[in-house]
């Protein structure tokens, strides 16, 4: 199966958004991961609706969209009009949401559900949901910034998702760079999401193959 590689527009230079979605799509980019945070769930603002609305216009990739905010079940029927294709939410009570009610609500919208936990979140919090989720995205860093260091003790999750489902995407977030994405693939993965080891790098086109391990 060909991995999946999901550039993480936090990385992008948001001076020249367009720009920089055209060239990574034309790098060999399968999905555009859109990192939502609302300083409360995360100790981060990103931004909302409105620019997921204007990446849709920019791109035919789909917008895989990640909700790091309180309430997710309020705001996605604002992402899904926005042009999200699959839309992910934290399973933690900080979210504040009935997160079986939320998946329910992404999936009847016609989009793809996905499910996501912080690294200090046991995996027994996201097993009796497997059956409700196109998704499982394993975070490899405390979420709310780019740029930290990929945690390897995350693999046990990865490991575990795989051996319990192969009908389900097992995506990894936060700091994934060749050498992680390696292991990440290795123990089960098949989407990368990667924000600093694309747009950070001088050519897009290579960052990508790296990290497909080509
Ligand atoms: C972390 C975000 C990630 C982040 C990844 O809160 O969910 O998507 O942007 O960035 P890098 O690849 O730089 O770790
Ligand atoms: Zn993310």
């Amino acid at each position: 199966m060909k991995t999946i590689i999901a550039p993480s527009i936090l990385a992008a230079d948001f001076s020249q958004l367009a720009n920089e979605i055209h060239k990574v799509e034309a790098a060999g980019a399968d999905w555009i991961h859109c990192d939502i945070m609302d300083g409360h769930f995360v100790d981060n603002i990103s931004f909302g609706p409105a620019i997921v609305g204007f990446v849709r216009k920019q791109t035919k990739l789909p917008l895989d969209v990640h909700l790091m905010i309180e309430h997710p079940d309020h705001y996605v029927p604002r992402f899904i009009e926005a042009g999200a294709n699959s839309i992910t939410v934290h399973v933690e009570s900080e979210a504040k949401h009935d997160v079986a009610k939320t998946l329910q609500q992404i999936r009847d919208a016609g989009c793809r559900a996905g499910l996501t936990l912080n690294p200090a979140t046991p995996f027994a919090a996201v097993e009796p949901l497997l059956g409700q989720i196109d998704l499982l995205l394993v975070m490899t860093v405390h979420p709310g910034f780019g740029g930290q260091s990929f945690r390897a003790d995350q693999m046990e999750k990865v490991k575990r998702a795989k051996s319990l489902s192969d009908k389900i995407d097992i995506e990894v977030d936060g700091g994934i760079n060749a050498e992680t994405a390696r292991l990440s693939i290795q123990n089960g993965a098949n989407v990368l999401v990667a924000g600093s080891s694309i747009f950070h790098a001088l050519d897009y086109a290579k960052a990508i193959r790296d990290l497909r391990g080509e």
